[in-house]
C-alpha cells in the first residue's frame, strides 16, 4: 500500500517566431510584372491563398522585380506524440491521439 504516484505534467507550448520568408524574382519588364498568367502593375500586390503555400507578391516600384513573402506559419519541430494539421494558411500542432486537441509539449515553428 502507500504507493504514491506523482504525475508531473508539463504543458508547454513554445512558439519560435522569426521573419516570414521572402524572396524576389526577376519577373518584370519595367512596365509591369507577371505572376502566373496575370499582370501586376508597379506597387500592385497579389495575394495567393492556395494552402499550404500561401504567399503575397508585390511588383516592385521599378516594375522589374516581383517580391514575394510567404504567409502563415510553418511548424518545424513537434514532439513525437503530435502531428501537424494544416488550417488554411497556417499549421497547428495537434495531438496524434486526438486531432481535435492541441499538442502538449514544445512546438517550434517559423511565422
Ligand atoms: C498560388 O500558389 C500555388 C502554390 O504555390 C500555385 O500552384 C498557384 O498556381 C498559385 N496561383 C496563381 C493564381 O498563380
Amino acid at each position: 500500500m502507500g504507493r504514491l504516484t506523482i504525475f508531473v505534467s508539463i504543458f508547454c507550448v513554445l512558439f519560435v517566431y522569426s521573419e516570414a520568408s521572402c524572396w524576389s524574382e526577376r519577373r518584370g519588364n519595367g512596365y509591369y510584372c507577371t505572376y502566373g498568367n496575370m499582370f501586376l502593375h508597379k506597387g500592385e500586390s497579389y495575394f495567393n491563398a492556395t494552402a499550404p503555400n500561401c504567399h503575397k507578391c508585390t511588383c516592385s516600384e521599378d516594375a522589374y522585380r516581383l517580391n514575394c513573402c510567404s504567409l502563415g506559419n510553418t511548424i518545424t519541430m513537434i514532439p513525437d506524440d503530435c502531428e501537424i494539421k494544416q488550417v488554411g494558411c497556417n499549421q497547428e500542432a495537434v495531438s496524434k491521439a486526438d486531432r481535435s486537441k492541441p499538442c502538449n509539449g514544445p512546438v517550434g515553428g517559423i511565422v
